[in-house]
């Protein structure tokens, strides 16, 4: 990180927000925001979050769930353990088909909402970096279509690109309704939007 970057950081609004109310990540509001506005996580619901650390949406998820509910959460990072007993965490890389068993095996059953803010480690090659996260929000799809039961929905981030509409195109395919998101807690300078299939019509 540069110096720069930890002075933004500091005098970003939503970044100081996350720090008072003692949330992982400034991400949350981005998630939070996005449930307000289209209600696809619900009470009691089963939720896999991928690109899970630092835990920022698990929170977000687990103030949506409820205790009824429960967070399955992915990432190849490691990830500070939650006090509520409905958490678990998976430490895997969401390209592996072992990840994708591990998830299987430990959902008790299929869930309500995949969800995915995987990002790649940024290269600072525009095309490069467009293309990796493009990737992961296929490897989330792949994801999504083996876990999420009928009329499920699926969140994903992606940045904007070349690339960006076949993926859109895909999410059509497999969902009843799509919406593009642009979050007001994004950073300014950020291409990132995400993409919300509402009622998945199951895998085929
Ligand atoms: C922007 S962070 C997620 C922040 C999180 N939503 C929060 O609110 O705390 C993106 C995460 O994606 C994870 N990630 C990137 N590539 C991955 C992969 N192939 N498999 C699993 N996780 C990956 C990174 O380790 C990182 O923790």
């Amino acid at each position: 990180m540069t110096k720069s970057y930890l002075r933004e950081r500091k005098r970003d609004y939503y970044y100081r927000k996350a720090k008072q109310e003692d949330y992982r990540s400034r991400a949350v509001y981005k998630l939070l925001e996005a449930i307000k506005k289209y209600r696809f996580i619900k009470k009691g619901d089963i939720v896999v979050d991928l690109g899970a650390a630092p835990g920022g949406w698990v929170q977000g998820c687990l103030k949506t769930v409820g205790k009824e509910g429960f967070v399955l959460a992915v990432d190849v990072r490691s990830i500070k353990p939650f006090k509520e007993p409905n958490v678990t965490f998976i430490r895997g890389d969401v390209s592996e088909k072992e990840t994708l068993n591990a998830i299987m095996d430990r959902l008790p059953s299929a869930a309500d909402v995949v969800i995915s803010d995987l990002s790649p480690n940024l290269s600072g090659v525009w095309e490069v970096d467009h293309a990796r996260q493009i990737k992961l929000a296929y490897d989330a799809l792949e994801i999504a279509k083996n876990t999420l039961k009928r009329g499920g929905n699926f969140f994903v981030k992606i940045f904007e690109g070349d690339l960006s509409d076949d993926f859109i195109r895909e999410v059509k395919k497999r969902f009843q309704a799509v919406r593009i998101f642009r979050p007001k807690a994004s950073r300014k300078r950020s291409s990132e939007v995400y993409i919300l299939g509402l009622g998945f019509k199951g895998e085929r």
